[in-house]
């Protein structure tokens, strides 16, 4: 990917844009040997070798923000020791190394986002920042609005009670009621105790929007890069002040189309693994219908629910 070469010394941290700018002008840098004085010179950072008055300029680590729509039956790990299919198959293969944002149950799917911001990762996971985390949930029978009520108040569960969350019930639910959830922790396995400390089982959850970001159309098994305007939220979290509940809404289309792409990320061009439509889920040895986009998850979700307690979203 070509950068200007005045945005990848000061990405370096050496000089500030414009003091790269002066430097470049009065020629005190080089691309390959060779004194570059033309401002708008472009060069491939994976590639040329630059250098101020003859110091190597380190290049820094492009900052990556990837959003995964997961399916059912993948692990939120790099990396399974037990071999089982793990989100890292899904995105797609990039020089820096990315890592989950928190994490879906094997059983869930939906918006997940790997970065290697570190900073931004913590802060979208920590409850003092309190990003919200919407989820769609169908549960076994149908909740009461004294249930609802309850579950907006907070849940007692073995670890403490659950802070305030939103709840709105979506359609008319006969045997199975299907819930939009808003949570702002990220306690293991949160929903599921929720629903089951009221005597609910959960059946299929899936994860709709994360902070400032929507899953949106993707389909399943797909990934994108986020837009600028999503990366520019994203790294709002961490500068908002901590315990403060004005997390901006999501990133909508109309901001979408105003933001210009970022130059150290790719558009949002869709990238499709193909997910195989049968998938025996954990726990259950049922079968996952075949994939697909639409606002209800095509999954049924696992009764199985191991108490590590690991973070997650
Ligand atoms: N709550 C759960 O119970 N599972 C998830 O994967 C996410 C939230």
């Amino acid at each position: 990917m070509m950068v200007r070469l005045q945005k990848v010394i000061a990405a370096s941290g050496v000089a500030s844009r414009r003091a790269a700018e002066t430097m470049i002008k009065d020629g005190h840098v080089t691309v390959n040997g060779k004194v570059v004085r033309v401002l708008g010179t472009c060069i491939d950072p994976s590639k040329d070798h630059v250098k101020i008055d003859g110091r190597h300029v380190q290049q820094a680590e492009p900052e990556v923000f990837v959003l995964l729509h997961k399916p059912a039956g993948y692990v939120t790990t790099m990396n399974d020791p037990q071999g089982r299919p793990t989100v890292a198959d899904l995105v797609p293969k990039v020089k820096v190394r990315v890592f989950p944002v928190g994490r879906l149950d094997y059983d869930t799917e939906g918006l997940l986002l790997l970065t290697n911001n570190g900073k931004v990762a913590q802060a979208c996971v920590h409850p003092r920042y309190h990003v919200p985390k919407t989820y769609l949930v169908k549960v076994s029978g149908v909740c009461t609005d004294e249930e609802i009520r309850n579950l907006e108040d907070g849940v007692a569960l073995d670890d403490g009670m659950t802070a305030p969350a939103t709840v709105r019930k979506s359609g008319k639910a006969k045997v199975n009621s299907w819930l939009e959830l808003t949570i702002h922790e990220g306690r293991t396995h949160q929903i599921k105790r929720m629903l089951e400390a009221l005597g609910h089982r959960v059946v299929r959850i899936k994860r709709i929007r994360f902070g400032p970001i929507e899953l949106g159309d993707l389909p399943v098994g797909a990934s994108r890069f986020v837009t600028d305007a999503e990366a520019n939220a994203l790294r709002a979290v961490v500068h908002r002040k901590a315990g403060t509940r004005n997390v901006r809404g999501p990133v909508r289309s109309s901001d979408l189309q105003s933001s210009r792409p970022a130059r150290d990320t790719v558009p949002p061009r869709v990238r499709q693994t193909k997910v195989p439509a049968k998938r025996t889920l954990s726990g259950t040895g049922r079968k996952a219908r075949p994939a697909s986009g639409s606002a209800r998850p095509p999954g049924r979700v696992a009764k199985g629910q191991g108490r590590t307690r690991n973070r997650k979203g």
